[in-house]
């Protein structure tokens, strides 16, 4: 018998306040003082990137907040209770402060008094490293369920005056609930079957944040789109090959590709490297922009609620970000 981290529950929350393209070049208010207004139109955002709105957090609302709210959704979904988890495991770059992780702050407002809690960051590929993380929890033994997590706040670290970053993101949170259960050892199982991750700190410099201890400041994000875009299709569709080559399979026997949702070209683009129509890749870009670390469990969430991921799917999740670092998880919701 062979333990397995198998998903047995799955949700998401986006905060009320949605942006339409639009606004930026109309003039947007309530997001900071004053008002936000470029020279950019819904067209070139739409055609460039895909995506047509996405959503921000309220004044005082902070990415543990937006945690929480896609956690208890999770524990709904699966049946459970925070006190029948026994580690948290949330993926961000936005921790609500320097420490404690955003994980503990979850933690204590969902009322849990035992396990552990601890934050992965890796940027946009934040989620595929906590999967991969909490999967080796649960296949050492160390814990029996654990809640992973991606969350984000992008909008606190967008300069609104740089039009080449600032329409891209958004903020949102997706959880999910992984749970040991005994499988055959084969890829038949239901769970986690493969997962491949990367770093090139030698491309540290075109996307990054330029804040931390360095500067005393939070700091905004900063980013080379071009060659972000450059090296995006080529090492994302090789590292979902290379979590389809451990778990002896082909690209054919996936039934849902849910990648990290930063833009529809390089999306469609690794579908198309993949061998895979879009019609067996679960979109989200459109309605969310990058959420950075929470876009594949929301892309998740979604997909399931659409009815597109159904038990028994093979989903692969890939996805790059500041580091550069990049990853991918072959699973069987
Ligand atoms: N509205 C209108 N024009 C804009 C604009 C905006 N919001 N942002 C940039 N432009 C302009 C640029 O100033 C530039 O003008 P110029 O030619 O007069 O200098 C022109 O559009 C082209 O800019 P460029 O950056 O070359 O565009 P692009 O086709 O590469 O698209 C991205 C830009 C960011 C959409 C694209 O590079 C991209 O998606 N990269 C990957 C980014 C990503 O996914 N990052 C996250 C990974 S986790």
């Amino acid at each position: 018998m062979t333990t397995r981290a198998t998903v047995i529950g799955v949700g998401h929350y986006l905060p009320d306040r949605i942006v339409e393209n639009h606004e930026f070049a109309d003039g947007l208010d309530g997001v900071i003082d004053g008002t936000i207004k470029l020279d950019t139109s819904d067209d070139w955002i739409r055609s460039r990137s895909g995506i047509e709105r996405r959503h921000f957090a309220a004044a005082g609302q902070t990415t543990s907040d937006l945690a929480v709210k896609a956690c208890e959704a999770a524990l709904a979904d699966a049946g459970l209770v925070a006190d029948d988890i026994d580690a948290i495991v949330l993926a961000t770059s936005t921790a609500d402060l320097t420490f404690p992780s955003a994980a503990t702050m979850v933690q204590d407002k969902l009322g849990m008094t035992q396990g552990f809690a601890f934050d992965v960051q890796a940027v946009c590929a934040g989620f595929v490293y906590a999967l991969t993380n909490a999967n080796a929890l649960i296949v050492s033994g160390q814990a029996k369920r654990v809640l992973v997590i991606g969350a984000e706040t992008f909008s606190r670290i967008m300069d609104w005056t740089d039009r080449g970053t600032c329409v891209l993101f958004g903020d949102g949170a997706g959880a999910l609930v992984l749970e040991a259960q005994e499988g055959s050892g084969t890829n038949a199982d239901r769970g986690i079957l493969a997962s491949d991750l990367n770093s090139d700190g030698r491309y540290r410099d075109i996307l990054y944040v330029d804040g931390g201890t360095s500067t005393g400041q939070t700091g905004f994000l900063r980013m080379e789109g071009r060659e972000v875009f450059r090296h995006a299709v080529e090492k994302l569709a090789s590292t979902a090959n290379t979590s389809l080559a451990k778990a002896e399979m082909t690209a054919e026997q996936i039934d849902w590709v849910v990648p990290h949702q930063a833009n529809i070209r390089i999306i469609a683009g690794t579908a198309k490297k993949l061998g895979l129509p879009m019609d067996r890749v679960v979109t989200t870009v459109q309605d969310h922009g990058n959420t950075s670390a929470a876009s594949i469990p929301l892309a998740l969430s979604v997909g399931k609620a659409r009815g597109q991921i159904k038990p028994g799917d093979v989903v692969v999740t890939e996805a790059i970000g500041g580091g550069l670092a990049w990853g991918s998880v072959l699973l069987r919701w």
